[in-house]
């Protein structure tokens, strides 16, 4: 059997892509399911699937024509020699113009001729052997304060220079051109200083797979990854631009035809408790949801008699109740005790899931009392940490323990000598 790996991907092919979301919507998640035919692939609940994007042909094509090459020159990356237009579609990232790319820019950008700030002041005037005369400055060269038929310094300068003397000196504005533009967007500032295939590849990011929490059991899908995608779509500088793994996944991937590479992303930490009578408390909002319903396909086929309670929520009821009908037939067969559901744009309230927590925080204690493991999955930045200081309240509050106690029970007890604390947030 070949060991797959992100070196050495599995060539799979979807059988299944969808939306969850309700018309109307204003979000794009989408069900995907791969194929993982006869590669021998094997997971658990709980690990994360490896996907291999690919530049999208479009913005390959643009790229070429902006910068004026065929797509044949001879180019080496990372990966090897190859062609420009397999570099840009299959071993780097142009959709997102990297910092690296735009410091490099420098040594071709501003001559050493043109100093950063010339100082304007006349002094005495110099005669050279050729005859002409070489001035003596001190001042701004700004504005006004220049000496009498020069021009300001910033308007005789190249405005490509000018602009990369911004980036280059304020993190802010850096930040801000790179969140916005890929390399078609840098070649209409940058490209008249001409570029080689070398030098345009060169500082660009190497092409990174992506991992998505996997959302089935394979004892409940065999020989199938299911994922739960929220697919990136936005519009800057009048085009309109996605995400690099989920545009490739949502557009350019027809069911049973187009090759995906993928590998298993095996988690040692992220997992169901050894014992099937343990009670399972999961907050998942959003994608969040995905390795939740990998856990309840998986307690419902063991047939584990432990208690199982999902948060779930996202903005609208009607819109995003991802998996509803399989979370009912849970609900109705016992394998789904709790369901909690917290819908931020339906009210006039933001109702989030660790508003539901704070409302059952006596019943959460008594769950986390008496042994059950605690699941957080979906955004990292925002949700899992308000949710992390819920739980801390939580048990400060019910369990009778200081701040400074809760906090070190969440954090010592519960996350690393119980390893009952599990988080799979990105
Ligand atoms: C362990 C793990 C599990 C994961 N599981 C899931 C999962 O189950 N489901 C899921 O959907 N994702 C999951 N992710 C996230 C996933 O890996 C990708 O990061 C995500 O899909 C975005 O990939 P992309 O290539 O489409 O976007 P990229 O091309 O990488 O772009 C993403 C970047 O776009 C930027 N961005 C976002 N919105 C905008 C905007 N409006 N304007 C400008 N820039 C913007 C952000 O800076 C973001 O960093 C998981 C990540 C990890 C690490
Ligand atoms: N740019 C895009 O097109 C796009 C689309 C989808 C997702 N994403 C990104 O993809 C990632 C995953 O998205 P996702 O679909 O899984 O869901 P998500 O965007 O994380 O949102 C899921 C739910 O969490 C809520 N939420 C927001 N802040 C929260 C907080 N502090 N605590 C608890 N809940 C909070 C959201 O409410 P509100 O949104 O009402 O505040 C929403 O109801 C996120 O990082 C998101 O930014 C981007």
């Amino acid at each position: 059997m070949a060991d797959w790996s992100v070196k050495n991907p599995y060539s799979s092919k979807l059988t299944e892509n969808f939306i969850l979301n309700s018309q109307g919507s204003r979000k794009e998640t989408r069900h995907l399911v791969f194929d993982l035919g006869d590669s021998g692939l094997t997971y658990k609940a709980g690990d994360a699937l490896g996907v291999i994007p690919r530049c999208p042909p479009e913005l390959v094509e643009e790229l070429l024509a902006a910068s004026n090459f065929l797509g044949d020159e001879a180019v080496e990356t990372h990966l090897g020699a190859t062609t420009l237009s397999e570099a840009i579609t299959d071993h780097l990232e142009i959709h997102r113009v990297s910092k690296k790319w735009i410091m490099s820019l420098g040594t071709r950008l501003v001559s050493d001729s043109v100093p950063v700030e010339i100082h304007i002041a006349r002094r005495h005037r110099v005669s050279t052997d050729d005859g002409s005369l070489l001035i003596d400055w001190s001042g701004s060269g700004k504005d006004e304060d220049v000496p009498e038929g020069y021009a300001e310094i910033g308007a005789a300068c190249d405005p490509a220079e000018v602009l990369w003397r911004e980036l280059t000196s304020d993190a802010a504005a850096m930040e801000d051109y790179l969140w916005s533009r890929d390399y078609v967007d840098a070649l209409s500032d940058f490209g008249h200083i001409g570029f080689t295939a070398k030098q345009l590849i060169d500082g660009m990011d190497r092409l990174k797979p992506r991992l998505y929490s996997i959302a089935s059991s394979p004892d409940h899908e065999p020989g199938t990854v299911h994922l739960t995608v929220a697919i990136i779509r936005y519009s800057y500088h009048g085009r309109d631009r996605t995400g690099l793994a989920t545009g490739f996944m949502a557009d350019r991937c027809s069911i049973a035809e187009t090759e995906i590479g993928v590998f298993m992303s095996p988690t040692r930490s992220f997992i169901l408790p050894a014992d099937g009578d343990t009670d399972c408390i999961m907050v998942g909002p959003g994608t969040g949801i995905a390795p939740f319903r990998a856990y309840l396909q998986q307690r419902d086929i063991n047939g584990d008699k432990g208690r199982n309670w999902l948060f779930f929520g996202d903005r609208t009821e009607a819109g995003e109740y991802y998996y509803r009908e399989e979370m009912d037939d849970w609900k109705e067969r016992g394998v789904l005790d709790r369901h909690d559901l917290a819908w931020s744009r339906d009210g006039e309230d933001k109702v989030y899931v660790q508003h539901l927590m704070r409302k059952n925080g006596v019943e959460i204690w008594n769950w986390i009392e008496g042994g059950a493991y605690f699941y957080v999955c979906g955004d990292k930045s925002r949700m899992a940490k308000d949710v992390h200081q819920t739980l801390i309240d939580i048990c400060s509050e019910h369990g009778g323990m200081s701040a400074d106690e809760a906090k070190e029970y969440v954090e010592k007890s519960l996350m690393k000598t119980e390893k009952r604390y599990l988080r799979d947030v990105y």
